[in-house]
C-alpha cells in the first residue's frame, strides 16, 4: 500500500474513533460510500457552513442567502438538461463485472504517469545532490520529456472522445494503452455506455397517479427558478448573488475515497447574476476571490491550484476547479463556472414564464448571465482533515497524534480540565466553564490523568486545554496549554475569553 493511501486509511479510522464519521448503518454492515458524520464531524461541518456563509453572504451586501427545497418539479431537470445530459461514461471488466468510469481509468492511467515523473525527478535529485535543478531537469530530461507528450496525447484524445460522444473510441484508447481491471488484471472490456446520474423515484399514493420526481444532483436550479421572487423581494441590483447550503444527490457509479465522492452529499453553491457582456470580468473576480477564501485558512499556498476545464459541461462557456492536494493526488474541490444564461433562458421556455431583469442602467430589458461558485462541503471537511492530521515524534520515546485545524474550524474550541476530583477544583472549573460556554464550544472532563487527557483533546483537534489546580483557588489563574506548540502559559481567568476570542475568532481570518 502506498504511503498516501495508508494516510488516507489513518485519517479514516481517526475520524470513527473520535467522534468525526461513522459508516452509515453500521450494524446492517453499513451502505457503501455513505457515512454520518459524528458529535465533532457535525461542529466541523458546521464551522465550515457558517464561515462560508459568513463571507459569501454576510460579508457581501450584493449575495442573499437562500434554503430551497431538495424535491423540485420534474421539469426542472428537463430544462436544466440533467435529464438528457447529466451522464457518466460506464465500462465493464467481463471477468471481474467490475464497472468503472472510463474517464476515471483514464485519468488514473496520468495520475501513474505523472507519479513515475515525480520517481526520476527523487532519483536525479539524489544523484546531483545541492546542484540540482527541477525544472531544467524536467524541462530537458529525455525519458520526462516523453512521459509528459504522452500525457499529452491521452488528455486531448479523451476530451474529444468526451465532447464528441465518441464512446466507442474511449473504449479503444482503454485498450490501447492496456489499461487493465484492478481487479481481475484483464484487459477484457464491454463497450462504454452512458449512465444517468439522477435518482429517480415517483411522488403520490397511487402508481397510476405517481409523477416522477428526481432527487437534485445540485442546488443550483434551486437559485434559478426562485430568480424573481428573491431579486424582487430583496431589491437586489444586476450584479448579485444568491447563495444557498444544501444536500445534493448522485447516482454515483463508484464512490469512493471516504467521503470524496458519496451518493448523498452537501454543496455550497453561489450563483452570480450579471449583465450579459461582463461575464468573463467576473469569472476572473470569483476565481481570485474563491482562491483567497481558501487560502485565509492558512492550510498551505501550495495545497491548492487551478485547474482550467476543457471539456465544459452543457451549460458552461468557462470552467475550471480549484483542486486541493489530497493523500490521493491534487483533485477537484470547488468549481468556478461561467454559465450563460442557459439555465434562466431554459427555465423560461420550458415554464413560459418571462425571467428577466429590467436594467435601469441601461433602459433594457435581459436575461442575465451566471457566474457560479460551488464547493462540495464534503470534501472540504476532507481537506481540513488531511491537511490538520499530523503524527508527532515527542521526547522520551513518546508520540502524539493531533489534529492541527484552522482553530475557527476546531469543532470544540477549549477543554476544561480540573487537575484532580478534589480541593474545589471541580467546582472552580464549573465556574469558568460556564463562563467560557456562551462564547465558544467547550468541554469538560475530569477523567483519567492530565497527560492522557492533553492527548485525548490533541486527537480531537482543541486548540486550547485550561487546567485548573491548586494555585487557582489561591490566585484565580490557570494554566493555558495551547495544541500545536504544547507550550503552557499560566493566565488570570478574566483573560481566557479574549486569548481565546484572538485565536478562534472567524473576524482574524477572513478580515
Ligand atoms: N452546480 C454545479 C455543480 O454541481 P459540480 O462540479 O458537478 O458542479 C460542484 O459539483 C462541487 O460539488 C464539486 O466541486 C465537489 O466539491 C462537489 N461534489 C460533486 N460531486 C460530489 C460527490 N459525488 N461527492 C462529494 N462531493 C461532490
Amino acid at each position: 500500500m502506498t504511503n498516501e493511501n495508508q494516510l488516507l486509511k489513518k485519517i479514516i479510522s481517526h475520524c470513527k474513533e473520535y467522534g468525526y464519521i461513522f459508516p452509515s448503518s453500521e450494524i446492517y454492515d453499513g451502505l457503501s460510500a455513505t457515512y454520518d458524520y459524528g458529535p465533532y464531524g457535525v461542529e466541523l461541518k458546521n464551522n465550515i457552513k457558517q464561515y462560508w456563509w459568513k463571507s459569501m453572504v454576510q460579508l457581501n451586501e450584493n449575495i442573499v442567502g437562500l434554503d430551497s427545497a431538495i424535491f423540485m418539479h420534474s421539469n426542472t431537470w428537463k430544462a436544466s438538461g440533467h435529464v438528457d445530459a447529466f451522464n457518466d461514461p460506464l465500462i465493464d471488466n467481463k471477468d471481474s463485472k467490475k464497472r468503472y468510469r472510463a474517464d476515471i481509468l483514464i485519468d488514473e492511467f496520468i495520475s501513474k504517469i505523472e507519479e513515475k515523473i515525480e520517481k526520476d525527478c527523487t532519483k536525479a535529485s539524489k544523484r546531483y545532490g545541492k546542484t540540482f535543478d527541477k525544472e531544467k531537469f524536467i524541462s530537458t530530461n529525455k525519458r520526462i520529456l516523453e512521459r509528459y507528450k504522452k500525457i499529452k496525447y491521452i488528455q486531448d484524445s479523451i476530451n474529444l472522445f468526451i465532447s464528441t460522444k465518441k464512446f466507442d473510441k474511449i473504449k479503444t484508447l482503454i485498450e490501447e494503452l492496456k489499461i487493465k481491471c484492478p481487479v481481475s488484471g484483464t484487459c477484457n472490456w464491454t463497450d462504454v455506455r452512458q449512465f444517468n446520474l439522477m435518482f429517480k423515484t415517483k411522488v403520490g399514493a397511487t402508481e397510476q397517479g405517481a409523477s416522477d420526481l428526481y432527487l437534485r444532483p445540485e442546488t443550483a436550479q434551486g437559485i434559478f427558478v426562485n430568480f424573481l421572487n428573491v431579486q424582487k423581494t430583496t431589491r437586489m441590483k444586476i450584479p448579485f448573488g444568491i447563495a444557498q447550503i444544501g444536500k445534493a444527490f448522485r447516482n454515483e457509479i463508484i464512490a469512493r475515497q471516504f467521503i470524496f465522492r458519496m451518493r448523498e452529499f452537501e454543496q455550497m453553491e453561489m450563483q452570480f447574476f450579471v449583465q450579459p457582456g461582463s461575464e468573463m470580468k467576473w469569472y476572473e473576480y470569483w476565481k481570485n476571490s474563491r482562491m483567497n477564501w481558501h487560502n485565509s485558512l492558512n492550510m498551505g499556498e501550495k495545497n491548492y491550484r487551478f485547474h482550467e476545464h476543457e471539456n465544459l459541461a452543457h451549460y458552461a462557456n468557462a470552467a475550471l476547479d480549484i483542486e486541493f492536494k489530497y493523500p490521493f493526488g491534487f483533485k477537484e474541490l470547488e468549481g468556478i463556472h461561467s454559465r450563460t444564461d442557459f439555465d434562466l433562458k431554459a427555465h423560461q421556455e420550458l415554464s413560459t414564464k418571462k425571467i428577466q431583469y429590467f436594467d435601469p442602467t441601461i433602459n433594457e430589458s435581459y436575461v442575465p448571465y451566471v457566474i457560479e461558485t460551488s464547493i462540495g462541503l464534503d470534501r472540504m471537511f476532507l481537506s481540513v482533515l488531511c491537511h490538520s492530521f499530523t503524527e508527532e515524534k515527542l521526547l522520551h520515546g513518546e508520540s502524539r497524534v493531533v489534529l492541527k485545524i484552522p482553530p475557527v474550524l476546531a469543532p470544540l474550541k477549549a477543554a476544561i480540565l480540573p487537575l484532580t476530583k478534589k480541593d474545589g477544583m471541580p467546582e472552580k472549573a464549573r465556574e469558568i466553564m460556564a463562563q467560557l460556554q456562551y462564547n465558544f464550544n467547550c468541554v469538560y472532563e475530569e477523567k483519567d490523568s492530565i497527560g492522557k487527557r492533553y492527548r485525548r483533546q490533541d486527537a480531537i483537534g482543541t486548540p486550547f486545554c485550561i487546567t485548573i489546580d491548586h494555585q487557582t483557588i489561591e490566585d484565580n489563574t490557570v494554566t493555558i496549554r495551547e495544541r500545536d506548540s504544547m507550550l503552557q502559559n499560566r493566565i488570570s481567568i478574566e483573560k481566557l475569553n479574549s486569548k481565546i476570542m484572538k485565536a478562534v475568532s472567524i473576524n482574524n481570518y477572513l478580515c
